[in-house]
């Protein structure tokens, strides 16, 4: 009765019922199903190892890598095994509320394309995308003024140092900031302002109405109340003629970035982002859907517009 009793408590949490249920479709490792729950690794790992200590799933090697499985039925006492057969049978059925299935296809590939013998890490930029993204800046034409609207640590503030004469970027976020100023002065840029506002509150009397040849939005639309007034300040700041540059993240199932990432918004559809574009007086010259990268959960969305 004490064993049964015991059972029940381990699986009476959703997290590690969604560990069982993925573990049903084939064994994973901690990272790997960190990546489908979209939880706290050292969360996920906890949980892991409750299940381990029950019994109901047993941990193998390979190389450096622990893979998890689900017990068999010939490994579970004979009073689990009756607990076990109505779980497998309920879960095998539940409702997959969170989408991890659709995650763990992802997961799958992005493991499959890793898998020795591939090489694929040999065969993309991977980490050096950073210096060809730089290498590609030398063919960009060269400009007055580039305004980065929610710059966050500096590394696109910095990119766009290379091109332009004057770069100012803005941020809510005095961390980030400090982040960011410690960014260029690392790497010598001596034409980089930053500053600190809330772009809701207008940028005009301190960056300069119509002063900037460029703006760029990369994911701050979805941490602002209103994404409207976004698009609206990169307008009212670019000259005539002025570019925008907006990468956005497509509408995702992802609710936890509410809480854990402050994001205010899951994302915006292409035709939404077309309309609001439009509302803030930007014609569109691109834009465009990525396809999924890699194992990634989110998508991405690129916008090429001008005022
Ligand atoms: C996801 S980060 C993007 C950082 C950077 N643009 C990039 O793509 O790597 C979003 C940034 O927008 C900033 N932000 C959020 N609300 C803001 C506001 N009202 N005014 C200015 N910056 C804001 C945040 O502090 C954060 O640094």
């Amino acid at each position: 009765m004490r064993e049964m009793a015991s059972l029940l408590r381990t699986v009476a949490d959703e997290t590690r019922l969604r560990i069982l249920r993925l573990l049903l479709e084939t064994p994973l490792n901690v990272t790997e199903l960190t990546g489908v729950l979209g939880l706290a690794q050292s969360g996920v790992s906890k949980q892991v190892g409750t299940l381990k200590r029950a019994g109901l799933i047993k941990e193998r090697r390979e190389g450096l890598k622990i893979f998890y499985r689900l017990s068999q039925r010939s490994e579970l006492t004979e009073e689990a095994r009756t607990l076990w057969d109505l779980l497998m049978e309920r879960i095998s059925r539940v409702e997959d509320a969170h989408h991890d299935l659709v995650r763990l296809a992802e997961v799958l590939a992005g493991r499959q394309s890793q898998a020795p013998g591939l090489h694929e890490h040999l065969l993309a930029p991977g980490e050096s995308w950073h210096a060809w993204a730089r290498m590609m800046m030398a063919l960009v034409p060269s400009m007055e003024r580039a305004v980065d609207l929610g710059c966050g640590s500096g590394a696109l503030s910095a990119e766009l140092a290379r091109v332009c004469k004057e770069v100012v970027g803005v941020d809510i976020s005095a961390t980030a900031l400090s982040a960011a100023r410690a960014h260029v002065e690392r790497v010598g840029l001596t034409n980089v302002r930053f500053l600190q506002a809330d772009m809701a509150e207008g940028l005009s009397r301190e960056v300069g109405a119509h002063s900037c040849d460029l703006a760029l939005l990369s994911q701050t639309l979805h941490h602002l109340p209103d994404p409207m007034v976004g698009l609206e300040v990169a307008s009212g700041l670019l000259k005539p003629g002025g570019r925008l540059i907006l990468m956005e993240l497509l509408p995702h199932g992802e609710a936890w970035v509410k809480e854990k990432l402050g994001h205010l918004h899951q994302g915006f559809s292409a035709t939404e982002l077309e309309g609001m574009m439009q509302k803030a007086g930007f014609e569109i010259c691109t834009l465009e859907t990525l396809p999924p990268y890699r194992g990634e959960r989110f998508r991405t969305i690129l916008g090429l517009a001008v005022i």
